[in-house]
């Protein structure tokens, strides 16, 4: 892939929260796909051509900061652990740049995703430039290597498939405990305590994305991250949320009774989005595109805002004039992976792209009904989402996600 060329990729640069304190470092998603190494202030360059190689740029050992912060391998250290080919000091990448990149046609680089690299990668051309007359060339063309990374993120192996699953059971779990201490009168943050608690007990990394614990009508707003309000007898509480292990997310929503029980209105949209989640997995398989599933639940969620009085008229024709979007107005799923939203493309051209097994993407049908003079009073303020995480099979795909779902097993889990 590389061909003659250089690819440069850095990791992510650790962010100052205030003063002194920093937010968790969290490794850029590519430099961990080719590395598995964890450090802040490090980059990996891949040689090409005839003798590949690969270099690591990491931070020297260093007695007294490692009293401060904690163990670094050092170059030699992450050479021997790693297996990289060479390492050096990160210290010494503006100078070794210029000699790796000289005289090759092409330079790989991320052009845009981070203003210092852009400016250290010019650097370095702009290094072998001023060396013309000694008969250095600087490469003339410069690459972006998220394209054939994010084509190779977009089909996990096996050692990701395992890693998903993990995550996946960390979080069902999770979300199980969330239902079983869940409470009338308790605040919304009292169950994102419970996610977390059970994260890292289970040894998941961290959450892979700011959770949404929405009671009532908070879960119409789509991205309702405050979690600071009570919990209401007779209303339901949707959770958003999942954890990451080793840099790959889990991504699961779902929508209970605060007081265990679902009423009959509560029942009928839980069934109609359950009933979507199921039209949308039976979509999932090789060959089908990737919008198949949200069009399968779409078709089953607009009949149902039909048969509860929502919407009037003929489904296909509520679907191609978008009648159904003030109740449904995301997509059923996205690619999932190191990041949350994963890398990998939607469309070939002017065509979605097929599906493969190997990729892995969430299925997450909703019906949100915001309290308004034209909506029946009974279905005011109800929000449900059901997010599942799966995987694309030979056969159809197997659903990494196993918390509780339909109704009988959640009423089962929180009067258990
Ligand atoms: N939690 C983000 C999403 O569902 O896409
Ligand atoms: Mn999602
Ligand atoms: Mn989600």
């Amino acid at each position: 892939m590389l061909g003659d060329g250089v690819a440069v990729i850095p990791t992510a640069m650790e962010k100052a929260r205030n003063s002194d304190a920093h937010f968790p470092f969290r490794y850029d998603s590519y430099f961990w796909y080719l590395t598995g190494f964890n450090e802040p202030e490090a980059a990996l360059v891949l040689v090409g051509g005839d003798k590949p190689q690969s270099i690591l740029f990491c931070r020297d050992k260093d007695e007294t900061r490692e009293i401060w912060d904690g163990f670094r391998y050092g170059p030699d250290g992450a050479k021997q652990r790693f297996g990289f080919d060479t390492a050096y000091s990160i210290s010494e990448l503006d100078t070794k740049l210029p000699e790796l990149i000289a005289n090759r046609a092409t330079v790989w680089h991320s052009l845009g995703h981070d203003a210092s690299w852009d400016a250290r990668i010019s650097a370095a051309l702009n290094a072998v430039r001023a060396q013309t007359r000694s008969g250095k060339h600087a490469p003339n063309q410069i690459h972006d290597l998220r394209a054939p990374l994010d084509a190779m993120r977009l089909i996990k192996d096996s050692h990701e498939m395992a890693t998903m699953k993990r995550a996946a059971d960390i979080s069902s779990a999770a979300h199980a405990q969330a239902m079983r201490s869940c409470q009338v009168g308790l605040h919304e943050y009292a169950l994102e305590a419970e996610l977390s608690y059970a994260f890292r007990k289970s040894g998941a990394d961290a959450h892979a994305y700011t959770p949404i614990v929405a009671g009532g009508s908070n879960a119409c707003v789509l991205h309702y991250v405050a979690n600071n309000q009570m919990l209401q007898d007779g209303t339901l509480v949707l959770i958003d949320a999942g954890c990451e292990v080793e840099g790959y997310a889990s991504d699961i929503t779902r929508t209970f009774p605060v007081n265990g029980r679902f009423s009959s209105a509560q029942r009928d949209v839980y069934e109609i989005v359950l009933a979507a989640q199921s039209a949308a997995f039976k979509a999932i398989k090789p060959g089908n595109t990737f919008i198949a599933p949200h069009e399968a639940a779409l078709k089953t969620l607009t009949q149902g805002m039909v048969d509860l009085g929502l919407l009037k008229g003929d489904v296909d024709g509520l679907i191609e004039s978008e009648a159904y979007k003030p109740f449904f107005m995301h997509r059923t799923g996205h690619w999932i992976g190191l990041d949350v939203h994963d890398v990998g493309e939607y469309k070939e051209g002017e065509d979605w792209v097929k599906l493969r097994p190997g990729m892995a993407l969430t299925v997450e049908p909703g019906m949100y009904i915001r309290p308004a003079d034209d909506i029946p009073e009974h279905l005011h303020g109800i929000g449900i989402r059901i997010e599942d995480d799966v995987l694309v099979t030979e056969q159809g795909c197997y659903v990494y996600s196993s918390a509780p779902k339909t109704v009988a097993e959640i009423e089962a889990v929180m009067n258990s």
